[in-house]
């Protein structure tokens, strides 16, 4: 079954860019001249998706604004002769059809995504979390469908972390590795330096299956109430009733979550 839906999950409270993020959503700070959420969306519709289901907040209905018409600033535009801001404008609100869904508090990444459950027919989805950003010619997330189109399996997005900071990351343990491609043993979230059972950590970009969709539903809440689709594929893993494979991706990854890795990446793009 092709992947053509993608939920990204952007409702979260962004605790860790306060107070930049305060009145302002972290997926609207901007990298050079577009907001973080803009590269994911192009990210998703040039990996083939023809679907975002995006989960927001009330807090965070300017994310909305971003993508809709606004006919008054394109006459405007027009009548000052603006052609390249413009097409700019233009082009946001056919970019791909987005359906907003809302989360009503912050329950976690896991039960934002099951806030969009009405728009997934038991079918294999995207997730794209909304901070993390992946230069490279091929997207991250169209390595993760090359990925599950060759396995049949959920697919995880996971990149080499130095040892001084895998403990900020959810960590795969690997049964095989294939060159970028493993199967997953187990998954650790946060663990020790001296615990991790491998550097692979997990970042924001994941293929599930029906069946790990069918487990996040049923997880426990766990890490106070809240339900975080790492759950979903811990209890796929112990049930072994599909397996899961994770895929280290290639490109330089910047964490736009963190305002180092906003930097970096505007450094980065700028540069270009
Ligand atoms: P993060 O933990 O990276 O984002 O969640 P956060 O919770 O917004 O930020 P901090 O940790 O407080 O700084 C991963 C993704 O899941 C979304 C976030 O918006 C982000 O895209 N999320 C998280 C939700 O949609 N709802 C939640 O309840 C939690």
């Amino acid at each position: 079954m092709q992947i053509k839906k993608a939920v990204l999950p952007v409702a979260g409270l962004g605790t860790r860019t306060l107070p930049a993020s305060k009145a302002i959503p972290k997926e609207m700070f901007p990298i050079v001249n577009k907001p973080v959420i803009q590269y994911l969306v192009e990210e998703a519709v040039s990996a083939g998706i023809e679907e975002i289901i995006m989960v927001i907040s009330k807090d965070k209905e300017i994310i909305k604004e971003h993508f809709a018409e606004n006919l008054e600033l394109e006459k405007l535009l027009e009548q000052k002769g603006r052609t390249k801001e413009l097409e700019a404008i233009r082009k946001l609100k056919n970019l791909a059809k987005i359906t907003y869904v809302y989360q009503n508090e912050p329950r976690g990444d896991g039960h934002a995504i099951l806030c969009a459950e009405e728009f997934i027919n038991d079918e294999p989805i995207a997730i794209l979390f909304g901070d993390d950003i992946v230069d490279n010619e091929k997207s991250a997330l169209s390595q993760l469908i090359d990925v599950y189109e060759n396995k049949k399996t959920s697919v995880i997005a996971v990149t080499k972390v130095p040892e001084e900071n895998i403990s900020a990351y959810g960590v795969i343990e690997p049964i095989i590795s294939d060159g970028n491609v493993h199967e997953v043993k187990s998954l650790v979230e946060k663990p020790e330096t001296k615990d991790a059972p491998s550097d692979l950590g997990i970042i924001g970009k994941y293929i599930i299956t029906p069946e790990v969709f069918k487990n996040l539903k049923a997880a426990e809440s766990s890490h106070g109430g809240e339900i975080r689709l790492i759950d979903g594929f811990i209890k796929t893993l112990d049930q072994k009733t599909e397996k899961i494979h994770a895929c280290t991706v290639q490109g330089k990854r910047f964490d736009t979550g963190m305002i180092n890795g906003l930097i970096a990446a505007n450094t980065e793009f700028a540069s270009k």
